[in-house]
């Protein structure tokens, strides 16, 4: 299948208007079927939860980890099923809301436990729950310090050693343990990845415990740079099946094997089209101003993340002139409003094609922590999501509007 092209995103933003996303279906398939070694592929679904992309996921037979109340509803709306230990769907974080602890408890949601609180908890309400066990296995990697989250830095999970406590809680209150699962950080080289294996195997290993499945997490990289490195997936896979194997061997049963990616099946689906609206020279910066800002798109300001930039005419054609170093901005009223820079804010220049107002401007594999991490910051509505399949493109989320924002306030 053709991957979504210039004209059909030019045709799209003028059809939806922009800033607007376009997610190109083929690319999701694609990923997916590259990870059906795993016996469960479970959607991280922070890194976008449109209820139409989740949808999609649950076609294919992929199942879905959800970390706030919405994002379970979001998982509900698209179809999939709760209750017992194999349910479609698992609630992970570190801590239980009122509100959370008493919809999982109602919908019997297995719960991945990040503290020893969240089993205390959940097992006063509803005794037998079916839980896993994330564990900080002591390091952890990512792409950015902020998405690193194992080690004695983050906040996430059960430190390794500290397990005794969650093991008696278990005990205590009859919970039933389906599995083990670690999840080190997010964008992550495969060394690491790798480490987490055997970490696993020794914490089942020392559990002393009998579970059914264990989880390898997400974390999987993709390249966002031209010519970047990408996983080798049946290489992952097979590292993580010499881990089950040492898992049933010392069990002797066979274990579900999971893995839980975000970005890696939706990433490079995904691309924010945005309309040039200005340009400017301050000094030695050459500015291009487009209709998108952080809060459609917030990881280049958030992590200094890199993202593909390309440059339509009006008839979609990509342009290729007039190449010099260039900042993009948008338009909102702070200074980090810019989509090439290095974390900690500084400016990057990019060598791009001139752009000139009314050109587009294409920032790829945004389809993983865009539309989701987007906010309403300057009053901004939330932007229209397109979700193309072959020659089809349909609308999956319509632009919010400024009505609907100052409803809330009873105005
Ligand atoms: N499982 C758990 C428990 C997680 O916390 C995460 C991501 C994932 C799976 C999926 O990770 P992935 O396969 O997508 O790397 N906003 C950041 C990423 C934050 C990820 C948070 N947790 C970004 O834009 O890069």
């Amino acid at each position: 299948m053709k991957p979504v092209n210039g004209p059909q995103l030019v045709a799209i933003a003028r059809q939806y208007g922009t800033p607007c996303w376009v997610y190109d279906t083929a690319v999701i398939r694609e990923r997916i079927a590259q990870l059906k070694q795993f016996d469960v592929i479970r959607f991280a679904q922070k890194a976008n939860s449109n209820t139409h992309i989740l949808r999609l996921m649950r076609e294919q037979g992929v199942k879905v980890d959800s970390v706030s109340l919405g994002e379970i509803e979001r998982a509900l709306v698209a179809g999939y099923t709760t209750g017992g230990a194999h349910a479609d769907i698992v609630f992970t974080a570190d801590l239980l809301d009122h509100a959370t602890l008493a919809r999982v408890a109602e919908l019997k949601v297995p719960v991945n436990a990040g503290s020893p609180q969240m089993l205390q908890q959940l097992g006063e309400v509803s005794p037998g729950h079916p839980v896993w066990l994330r564990i900080n296995p002591g390091f952890g990697h990512g792409h950015s310090q902020k998405t690193n989250t194992g080690g004695e830095s983050s906040k996430h999970g059960i430190w390794h050693e500290q397990l005794a406590e969650a093991y008696a809680l278990i005990d205590q209150y009859k919970l039933d343990l389906v599995g083990l699962h670690m999840h080190i950080g997010s964008g992550v080289d495969y060394t690491h990845l790798a480490n987490v294996c055997d970490s696993m195997v020794a914490q089942v290993k020392a559990s002393g415990r009998d579970i059914r499945a264990i989880s390898a997490g997400g974390g999987l990289s993709i390249p966002y740079r031209v010519g970047g490195e990408r996983i080798d997936t049946a290489h992952y896979f097979s590292l993580w099946d010499k881990a089950r194997k040492e898992v049933e061997a010392h069990l002797g049963h066979p274990v579900t094997l999971e893995i839980e990616p975000g970005r890696f099946l939706v990433a490079e689906s995904g691309k924010l089209v945005a309309e040039v609206r200005a340009r400017k020279d301050a000094g030695n910066n050459h500015f291009v101003l487009c209709d998108a800002g952080f809060n459609d798109l917030m990881r280049p300001a958030m992590y200094g993340s890199y993202h593909e930039v390309s440059v339509l005419d009006a008839a979609g054609a990509d342009k290729t002139a007039g190449v010099r170093p260039t900042v993009i901005a948008g338009p909102l009223c702070e200074s980090g409003d810019v989509f090439t820079q290095e974390e900690g804010g500084t400016l990057t220049p990019r060598d791009l094609p001139a752009a000139d107002v009314s050109d587009f401007l294409v920032f790829h594999d945004g389809g993983a922590y865009g539309a989701s991490m987007s906010s309403n910051y300057n009053t901004r509505p939330l932007i229209p999501e397109v979700l193309v399949d072959g020659e089809q493109a349909r609308l999956i989320r319509r632009r919010q509007t400024v009505a609907e924002l100052l409803a809330l306030e009873n105005v």
